[in-house]
């Protein structure tokens, strides 16, 4: 995927369930470039969201859905995200055992032409994701323990993601950095200074009047 372009990501957790349509018509019409789906199982993150069922109620809907699955065993539901037109499947480092199930997943999401991300939770090592950068599209820094919206950025993912925009630049990898949790104005510039590529956005443009305006500066 092409960088040097700011993408903006809403996250639709912090949005208002009891109008789905309306909210996600909102977010297009503000000129958002993503959406951003969290999907959580209650283990893998002490949460529970939503899941299948709401993706499959949005899948028509006109925008990039970029599912970010704070699950374990993503494997076994790569083919229900790809059902509902998942246009990004993002899965946890730390929800698989091993290299080899962690390259599995990449080629099953590629296979059906599908772009694939990689997340990584604040206490994981940046370390442990340079191997598998040059074959996925997106990097995702935690700046916040998954499973809640509404937290405090940890700033610590500014070091994280530089190091990561250093390896990527350095060896021409095609591979966005995204960024999740306590993004708003202020974390925003500093994410993007660092290197970062795709803003996640919840409680901040969930309760912003004017999304459209909110989106567009944060671009700047
Ligand atoms: C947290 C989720 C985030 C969350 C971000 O586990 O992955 O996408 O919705 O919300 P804010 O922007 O409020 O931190
Ligand atoms: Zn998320």
């Amino acid at each position: 995927m092409a960088k040097k372009m700011i993408r903006i990501a809403p996250s639709l957790l912090a949005f208002d369930f009891r109008y789905l349509d309306k909210e996600v018509n909102r977010i297009i019409k503000a000129k958002a470039d993503w959406l951003h789906l969290d999907v959580m199982d209650g283990s893998f993150v002490p949460n529970i969201s939503f899941g299948f069922s709401v993706l499959e109620a949005l899948k028509d809907y006109p925008i990039f859905k970029d599912v970010h699955l704070m699950i374990e065993n993503p494997m076994k539901y790569v083919d229900k995200c790809i059902a509902n037109n998942a246009d990004l499947i993002t899965f946890h480092l730390e929800a698989l055992k091993t290299k080899k199930q962690v390259r599995e997943i990449i080629k099953k999401v590629h296979d059906y032409n599908v772009a694939v991300g990689i997340s990584i939770k604040p206490n994981t090592n940046v370390e442990e994701i340079l191997p598998f950068i040059k074959d996925i599209d997106v990097v995702l820094v935690m700046s916040v323990e998954p499973g809640f919206g509404g937290q405090k950025f940890m700033p610590e993912a500014i070091e994280k993601i530089a190091k990561i925009n250093q390896f990527i630049v350095e060896n021409e990898y095609d591979c966005l950095i995204e960024v999740d949790g306590g993004i708003n104005e202020q974390t925003g510039k500093m994410v993007i200074d660092a290197g970062a590529d795709v803003l996640v956005l919840g409680s901040y443009l969930a309760k912003n009047e004017n999304m459209k305006q909110a989106i567009s500066s944060l671009k700047k």
